[in-house]
């Protein structure tokens, strides 16, 4: 299975002002956002990722993560031009994906929750078909939208609906087998112009090969798309990690769970820091070896 990280688009919609930086590189807390995600795909045990972002960011994303060989990765780049939407990301990943399966998660979505480890390594068993996932939230118009019968069929898929079928809505987290690309090949655009998940998600739905499992209470998917929904992020990991003192997203201390990493690379990197995240990771070598 190989991982794609959508981490297009700008801050823009966080600030009143336009601001020339990528959402994905803002801190949640006390790491950059993008780190959130890039977790969910190595607890997928997911090794190799592509990062597709604006020719703007490439540079910056690259800085930060290079070629993922410091966490036992690798971890390339491809550039999207246009926000042509979420599917596009299948087209450009095309070489990638190879002859492989390939989920996809967008850059600004972070989830938190008991057994979603085992949840991931279910969804990477996957060969043929698509796994999404639904949510109960307050706001479903905001999402793609799924309704279900009382026996828990998906009867419908609808981006951002004005009068939503359901409360669950689909967070940003969708794999897909090898069959995704040419999907989306055939895939005509939206009226608004994009490429659309939720009409490749629909035509996984029309085939009968399409799985939709919904996350319970206790599970946090948290939005980061307002100056709010970012704080409330940021205080969420922050209550979370003292509280515990187990770090969410910490992307050294999972490749080191998945012996990705050595020890003595763990302990480097942690010195490397000088900062509380550093001395998180030497504090956490004898746990984890
Ligand atoms: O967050 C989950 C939701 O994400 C789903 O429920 C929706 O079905 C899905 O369409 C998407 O809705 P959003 O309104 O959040 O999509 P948005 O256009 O904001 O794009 C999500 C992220 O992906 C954002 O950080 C920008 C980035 N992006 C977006 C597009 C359209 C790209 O990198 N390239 C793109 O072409």
């Amino acid at each position: 299975m190989k991982g794609i990280i959508l981490a297009g688009g700008t801050a823009s919609r966080l600030f009143p002002v336009t601001i020339s930086v990528s959402k994905q590189l803002l801190p949640v807390y006390d790491k950059p956002m993008i780190y959130y995600p890039l977790s969910i795909l190595m607890l997928s045990k997911i090794r190799e990722v592509l990062i597709i972002t604006t020719p703007r960011d490439l540079s910056q994303f690259q800085c930060l993560l290079g070629d993922g060989s410091k966490l036992g990765m690798s971890i390339s780049y491809k550039v999207q031009e246009n926000p042509n939407g979420l599917a596009e990301a299948f087209i450009l990943g095309e070489e990638f994906i190879g002859k492989d399966s390939c989920s996809l998660i967008l850059g600004d979505n972070i989830f938190f929750g008991q057994n979603f480890s085992s949840i991931l390594a279910n969804a990477l068993k996957i060969q043929t078909g698509a796994l999404i996932f639904g949510y109960y939230v307050a706001n479903p118009r905001e999402y793609g939208v799924v309704e279900f019968d009382e026996n828990n069929n998906v009867l419908s898929l609808e981006e951002k609906p004005e009068k939503p079928k359901s409360k669950y809505a689909i967070p940003g987290l969708y794999f897909y087998d090898n069959t995704v690309v040419d999907r989306v090949k055939q895939q005509k655009p939206s009226a608004r112009g994009e490429l659309e998940i939720t009409d490749l998600n629909r035509s996984y739905l029309l085939d009968g090969s399409l799985k939709v499992e919904t996350l319970g209470r206790g599970f946090a998917w948290l939005d980061t798309g307002s100056p709010d929904g970012l704080m409330e992020a940021s205080e969420y990991v922050k209550t979370i990690q003292t509280r515990q003192n187990h770090y969410i997203a910490c992307i050294e201390e999972i490749a080191a769970k998945n012996n990705w990493i050595t020890k003595d690379e763990l302990i480097a990197i942690g010195k490397s820091y000088k900062t509380k995240y550093g001395e998180y990771l030497i504090s956490i070598v004898e746990e984890v070896f």
